[in-house]
């Protein structure tokens, strides 16, 4: 079943398309396509990824934590736990991202910690995609989706990604 997004999470979705290419461009069995797009250097590779971190991820999950957590906080249990669980999914992916610049790592740990936040990242989207935002436009009424979408809205337009 295609699900429909509503249209206040729209842009947030849109950033989980750049994510899952990247995610799945780490991945050890990563298609030769979805490879060629990233750096071939593993140091520069581990670059690439903490600055598409710094740049959109973060935000990103800044976005998710600070404006939609707590836009669906105490209306649904199951909404609740899922809620609390991406939290401490992002930061997760955070340490994961910081901690791929660590220098006592050499090539075979640096690769195998590229395939782990690959598999994370491509589950935590996916995630929020099926469960979590599904979840929220199901529990949350019409007027209290606009009012995200205009919470939200502002917050992108900041960042240059306005839904428009
Ligand atoms: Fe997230
Ligand atoms: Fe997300």
């Amino acid at each position: 079943m295609r699900i429909q997004r509503h249209q206040a999470l729209r842009p947030l979705s849109r950033d989980h398309h750049i994510a899952l290419q990247l995610a799945r461009g780490l991945q050890t069995n990563a298609s030769p396509h979805l490879r060629a797009q990233l750096p071939g250097e593993r140091r520069a590779l581990v670059a690439h990824v903490q600055r598409v971190f710094a740049l959109e991820l973060a935000a990103h999950f800044d976005v998710e934590d600070r404006i939609l957590a707590p836009a669906v906080a105490g209306k649904a249990p199951d909404l609740d736990r899922i809620r609390s669980e991406i939290e401490s999914e992002h930061a997760d992916l955070s340490a994961l991202a910081a901690g791929l610049s660590d220098p006592a790592l050499d090539d075979t740990a640096i690769d195998a910690a590229l395939d782990r936040f690959g598999h994370m990242l491509e589950g935590h989207v996916r995630r929020e995609e099926r469960e979590y935002y599904q979840r929220v436009q199901e529990v949350l009424d019409e007027a209290s989706m606009q009012q995200l979408g205009v919470a939200l809205d502002r917050h992108l337009v900041f960042h240059g990604k306005s839904a428009a």
